[in-house]
């Protein structure tokens, strides 16, 4: 039998209006451009403003355009994941939400949460799906409106983080392309290096619990830095040795734009040079989940049919992967 692969067909993204400039951080904590510049990469990031607006604004958006980019209709949509840290509320959930704004009223729809691997995550999932011959039309939306957790007083997380939001439609083909392959990891006892530790069943929202900025992200940069080199960098190069592919093989690296040196160590370590690694964490930061798509989504011109991309993430969990992605179709 004909093996039926998940190929991406269209890519759509959202990005909010308002710029976080490197410049109006140096008023708001003790930090400069020179310093967010140099450790990082970034320059300026987005932030969605305006009342009740969450991650599922963002999501909705994208995904609008993804159905106009590809000419679908919402009713055709057998299933819409969203991959979030941030969800609207812990429940329903905001996939829920966005299959009801975006009009997708015949899927059924859930989230995953696995920070910045989350795209990873639901884009194996969502292919799983397709793969099994049961579903046609799978939208996978990865995006997060960080700004919602940060505390913009602690210069270690508020000068890395962005919001931001990117989706893609899976269908299937008998063509070798698609997501041909994937490896996804999770160590929880990395938990403690990289959470949000207030807001869930174990300490729930109290004054306290808001007093001593528990429902902000926390991170230990430096430990989780070291992590990110080695972790990404592994399992890039072994996705590319499961599939005997070399660095000439691959068209491009699609890594996490946590930061300009994990990016470069990887791409170092699997002997891709700069030409071919998609960046964009110049001008949005880390988006966590809404950064793979939106590379896609940013790079979407300039890809065509066959082109061998490889997927890598590191995030808060931890969790890590990297996908081998051939892709399906022409940029326009
Ligand atoms: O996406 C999910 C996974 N997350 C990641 O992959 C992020 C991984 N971590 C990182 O990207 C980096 O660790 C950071 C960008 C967060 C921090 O960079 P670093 O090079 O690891 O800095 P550090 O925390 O080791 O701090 C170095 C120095 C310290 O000063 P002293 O002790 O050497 O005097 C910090 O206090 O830089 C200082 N510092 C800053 N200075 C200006 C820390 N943050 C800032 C800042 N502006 N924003």
């Amino acid at each position: 039998m004909t093996k039926i692969r998940a190929a991406i067909t269209g890519v759509g993204g959202y990005v909010p209006d308002y710029i976080l400039t490197n410049q109006e951080l140096e008023t708001m904590v003790d930090t400069n451009d020179e310093w967010i510049t140099t450790r990082t990469g970034i320059k300026e990031r987005r932030i969605l403003k305006g009342e009740g607006k969450g991650t599922s604004h963002m999501a909705a958006e994208a995904v609008k355009e993804l159905l106009k980019k590809t000419n679908t209709d919402p009713k055709e949509i057998d299933l819409l994941i969203v991959a979030t840290v941030t969800p609207d509320m812990p429940f329903p959930s905001t996939a829920n939400l966005v299959a009801d704004m975006v009009g997708a009223s015949n899927s059924f729809s859930y989230d995953i949460s696995a920070a910045c691997s989350g795209f990873l995550y639901a884009l194996t999932t969502g292919a799983k799906f397709i793969e099994s011959g049961t579903h046609k039309k799978v939208v996978v939306v990865g995006g997060d409106k960080m700004s919602s957790i940060i505390n913009y007083k602690d210069r270690a997380t508020c000068i890395i983080f962005g919001d931001g939001c990117g989706a893609v439609l899976l269908e299937p083909t008998t063509e070798h392309v698609g997501v041909i392959d994937s490896v996804l990891k999770s160590d929880g006892s990395g938990a403690q290096y990289l959470s949000m530790p207030a807001g869930g069943s174990r300490i729930p929202a109290t004054h306290a619990s808001v007093e001593a900025n528990l429902h902000y992200a926390q991170q230990e940069g430096a430990t989780v830095f070291k992590f990110a080199v080695t972790n990404m960098a592994e399992i890039s190069a072994e996705v590319m040795q499961r599939n005997n592919l070399t660095s000439n093989d691959v068209t491009w690296l699609v890594p996490h734009q946590a930061n300009k040196r994990i990016i470069d160590a990887t791409a170092s370590r699997m002997g891709i040079t700069d030409d071919k690694v998609m960046m964009n964490i110049e001008k949005y930061g880390n988006t966590t989940a809404g950064t793979l798509p939106l590379l896609m989504w940013d790079y979407e011109k300039r890809l065509k049919k066959g082109d061998n991309l490889i997927l890598a993430a590191f995030g808060g969990g931890f969790t890590w992967g990297a996908i081998y992605l051939k892709w399906a179709y022409d940029g326009k």
